[in-house]
């Protein structure tokens, strides 16, 4: 079949790579409709990642439909329309069995290097490095998805698949940043990067009951998409002191929980370092700094952005003397995903409109660079491999 590879730092190209077969009962096997680009791609193209390596298959965020299906997948039959958690997870370690699926214990095929790097192993994810916990990715015309009863969920009739392909990460994702980030009712919220990520983020602060939701980018076309769609105030961080703002906004005090999605600025050290990859030395956490600075205090910082390892320069300070809470987590999709489709199916969520670009999976180099330089307004570049229905 046809993949979009990594072949060098910031070099993608689609190659014929073996398709992917059924090795474990609960596994069933995906015909790619569509596949996004999802900014914690980008250190990993700019390779950034510890161990990327060349052929390994990007895209983690993908919808498309039920082709095999192993003996002992229960909820999945061939032809169903499904929308695919972008981590995975067993379903029933411990972590999982109290919902939070992205700390699974067994989704990784590797361990041993998050287990150095992080203390413990995390989840398994599509389209990341193999030692990084990672399964062949979705910028394919075909995916295998592990445990598909824990990760694949039938979309439901009404909800488009431009709809529903968000609800493989970017959704999630943003519905947790509110969420554990305890939005409550009446809260004023502000939300760093307007990207997919920010923006549904924003609107999930909404329906949690947020009274005001402030976010900061500096991309303008973000930000009125982000204004028209979750009726945000923005902030264009470039024309601002984003703290001093923010606290002339809310009456002296700070927003009461504050997201960050933005991911990690790179200080221009060298990227093919493995020890400044893997230290972090590189990683900046400007958007980091800048939340926990302007939250009010005995507020929340959430942080969805996706850094390697360790960020210097972090305010701990301001942490200890403002008594905030800071939180992360990758997102636990599986407890979310079935959630946001009824949301999506009811109208309450819609996603469709940050698909701005789509294109073929042979011009996904092309999706890519309209993605990272943010050209033409793209938030998202939507690839669809367009393999024949009856192959796999
Ligand atoms: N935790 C999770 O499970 C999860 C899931 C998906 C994505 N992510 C991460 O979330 C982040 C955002 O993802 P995305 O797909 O929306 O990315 P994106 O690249 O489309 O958007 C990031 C936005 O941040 C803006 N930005 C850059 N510096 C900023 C600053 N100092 N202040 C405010 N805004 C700034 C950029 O202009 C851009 O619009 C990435 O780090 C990604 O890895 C995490
Ligand atoms: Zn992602
Ligand atoms: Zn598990």
């Amino acid at each position: 079949m046809r993949a979009l590879c990594w072949v060098g730092a910031d070099e993608l190209a689609v190659r014929q790579v073996p398709d992917p077969e059924l090795r474990n009962g609960h596994d069933i096997i995906v015909r790619v409709r569509q596949s996004a680009t999802c900014g914690g791609d980008l250190p990993l193209i700019a390779g950034r990642v510890p161990f990327v390596a060349v052929g390994d298959v990007l895209g983690h965020e993908f919808l498309g439909e039920v082709v095999e299906a192993g003996p002992e997948v229960r909820r999945h039959r061939i032809g169903d329309r499904v929308v695919v958690c972008a981590s995975v997870s067993c379903g029933s370690c411990w972590y999982c069995r109290r919902d939070l699926h992205s700390c699974c214990d067994n989704g990784t095929a590797d361990p041993a290097v998050a287990e150095a790097a992080w203390g413990h192993p995390s989840a398994g994810a599509f389209g990341q490095p193999r030692a990084m916990g990672g399964f062949a990715g979705s910028h394919a015309e075909y995916v295998r998805v592990p445990y598909a009863d824990v990760g694949a969920f039938t979309v439901p009739e009404p909800v488009s698949d431009d709809r529903a392909l968000f609800a493989s990460d970017a959704a999630p994702a943003g519905w947790m940043g509110a969420e554990l980030g305890e939005v409550r009712p009446g809260d004023v919220v502000a939300v760093w990067g307007a990207g997919a990520v920010g923006q549904l983020t924003a609107r999930a602060a909404r329906l949690l009951g947020a009274e005001r939701v402030i976010v900061i980018d500096d991309r303008a076309e973000r930000l009125r998409m982000a204004e028209r769609h979750t009726a945000a105030e923005t902030i264009d961080y470039r024309l601002a002191d984003v703290p001093a703002e923010l606290r002339e906004r809310t009456g002296g005090r700070g927003p009461d929980v504050c997201v960050e999605a933005v991911g990690a600025a790179w200080d221009g050290s060298d990227p093919r370092s493995l020890a400044d990859r893997f230290t972090g030395r590189a990683e900046r956490p400007a958007a980091v700094r800048e939340a926990v600075h302007a939250c009010r205090k005995g507020g929340t910082v959430f942080v969805l952005g996706e850094f390697t390892g360790f960020v210097d320069t972090f305010p701990l300070g301001a942490v200890t003397n403002k008594g905030l809470t800071v939180r992360g987590a990758r997102q636990h999709g599986q407890r979310y995903i079935p959630m946001l489709l009824e949301r999506m199916a009811r109208d309450e969520l819609r996603t469709e409109h940050l698909a701005t670009h789509r294109l073929p999976l042979e011009q996904g180099a092309l999706g890519y660079a309209l993605f990272r330089d943010r050209l033409d307004g793209c938030v998202r570049t939507v690839l669809t491999p367009d393999a024949p229905p009856s192959a796999g």
